[in-house]
């Protein structure tokens, strides 16, 4: 008999009012473990004993999953035997595109689509909206855990809709709880790779992080995507965070529309407002995400304060990285942002995970304070050291050559980035310092 903690889920053989790991009150819920499953995981550790090199090694097969979009963050394609977990906000688009993937496997493979949160008349109408309606794809409305693992070795890619909406009986509290995430979680993938079977585990991510979210789930299985993107906007970013068959940090941009998810296969303009008309506090930054480079808009308010803690505010970048930049640019670029409340915000719903936003993200501010448009013609990137420098980054011509192909006329860039190569139309002004950024937007 074990029992896990539902807030830091720690495991311990007694059961007691309160976790001595976090102190949470009446938190330990029961998990019954199977001696069976037990002793076969000790068998099968012990067949499993061998020298490196004389393990047969078979190239990894890939099933392109004929979204292109999705075979660039899976790495080209679904791993047989692979368990992969989508995680996203509810209504962001994970149903819709489980059942658009699965639709395009279907001839090739055994699919199975587990829903847990809707009634298959619900999921036959989103497959009608999907045109995949006539396909015969399985499917099966359960949470019952043990009843999924049944069906599992007739099939070769199976779809949990969701890990939340699951319950197993060996444990005692309830779906979605961290203790049932967990067990479906680790059970689903056990038997998915005695099976060759391919598992996707879709989980809702809540904002509050309150619910049993997929957070725990990201060290069981082989690949981590997540979905991004606001309700403002149709773009819905899918990015890899874990990836054990390719590239982390790839990502797959698709928008929403009436019927389904659709790929964007040339999204490096999508971000741009399009507006012709220069605006103070608004710069465009060739970002690089994963192995293409993006253009998106990074757009700074500055706000006279009235507050003794002036408020800083950041979406779609770090907000650690932020506050970072403010000081560098009071420190070494002799500006006085004390008495401003800072908001700033990337377009559409982008996270920028780069740190050659920094630039852009100083420009943003400075070019509110000084109240100066910043050129629409213009584009920038960099990293900011602490001593005030501007760093060079990764990839730094290919940045170029896009900001080039879309139009643009000049670019800021750090001097470390060396362009060997002149780029024909693109004015090139080398920053070495803050200083320098201060002075050409003075
Ligand atoms: P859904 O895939 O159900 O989200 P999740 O599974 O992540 O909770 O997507 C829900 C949203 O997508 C919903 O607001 C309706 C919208 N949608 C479309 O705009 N077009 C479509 O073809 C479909 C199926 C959904
Ligand atoms: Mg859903």
């Amino acid at each position: 008999m074990l029992f896990v903690c539902e807030e830091c889920s720690v495991e311990s053989l007694q059961w007691s009012g309160q976790c001595a790991h976090c102190g949470a009150w009446n938190s330990l819920a029961e998990i019954r473990k199977t001696g069976k499953a037990q002793r076969n995981s000790v068998e099968v550790a012990r067949r499993s004993v061998q020298r490196l090199n004389e393990i047969s090694r078979t190239h990894l097969t890939r099933l392109p999953t004929g979204i292109t979009e999705l075979d660039r963050v899976l790495g080209g394609g679904l791993v047989p035997g692979s368990v992969i977990l989508l995680g996203g906000d509810p209504g962001i688009g994970k149903s819709t595109l489980a059942l658009q993937w699965v639709a395009t496997q279907v001839d090739q493979i055994r699919v199975l689509y587990v829903t847990g949160e809707e009634s298959l008349q619900q999921l036959a109408l989103r497959g009608e909206r999907l045109g995949v309606d006539s396909l015969p794809v399985s499917t099966m409305a359960e949470n019952h855990l043990e009843s999924i693992l049944d069906q599992i070795p007739d099939y070769d890619f199976l779809v949990i809709d969701s890990i939340q909406s699951l319950y197993s009986e060996n444990v005692s509290s309830s779906p979605g709880s961290i203790t049932q995430v967990r067990e479906s979680a680790e059970r689903l993938t056990r038997c998915a790779k005695e099976n060759d079977c391919s598992v996707l585990i879709i989980g809702h991510v809540t904002k509050e992080g309150t619910l049993a979210g997929p957070k725990i789930l990201e060290h069981m299985v082989d690949t981590v995507l997540y979905f991004e993107g606001d309700d403002a906007s149709r773009f819905r970013l899918v990015r890899s965070f874990k990836n054990r068959f390719g590239s982390v940090n790839e990502v797959g941009v698709f928008a929403m529309t009436d019927k389904g998810l659709r790929e964007i296969t040339n999204p490096s303009a999508m971000f741009l407002s399009g507006s012709e008309r220069d605006n103070s506090g608004s710069v465009v930054l060739v970002t690089q995400e994963g192995t293409r480079p993006l253009l998106v808009e990074v757009q700074a308010l500055l706000d006279p304060s009235s507050l003794a803690n002036p408020r800083r505010l950041c979406v779609g970048l770090d907000a650690q990285r932020l506050v970072m930049l403010l000081a560098v640019l009071h420190r070494h670029g002799g500006v006085s942002l004390g008495g401003h409340d800072i908001f700033v915000n990337v377009a559409g719903g982008i996270r920028v995970m780069d740190s050659g936003a920094d630039v852009a993200a100083a420009a943003a501010v400075l070019s509110s304070l000084f109240n100066k448009n910043f050129p629409a013609d213009t584009v920038c990137f960099g990293e900011v050291g602490l001593a005030g420098e501007i760093r060079p980054v990764q990839r730094g011509e290919e940045r170029l050559k896009e900001a080039a192909k879309l139009g643009f006329k000049r670019a800021l860039v750090p001097k470390g980035n060396k362009i060997s190569r002149k780029i024909p139309g693109l004015e090139i002004i080398p920053l070495l310092r803050v200083e320098d950024l201060v002075a050409w937007l003075e």
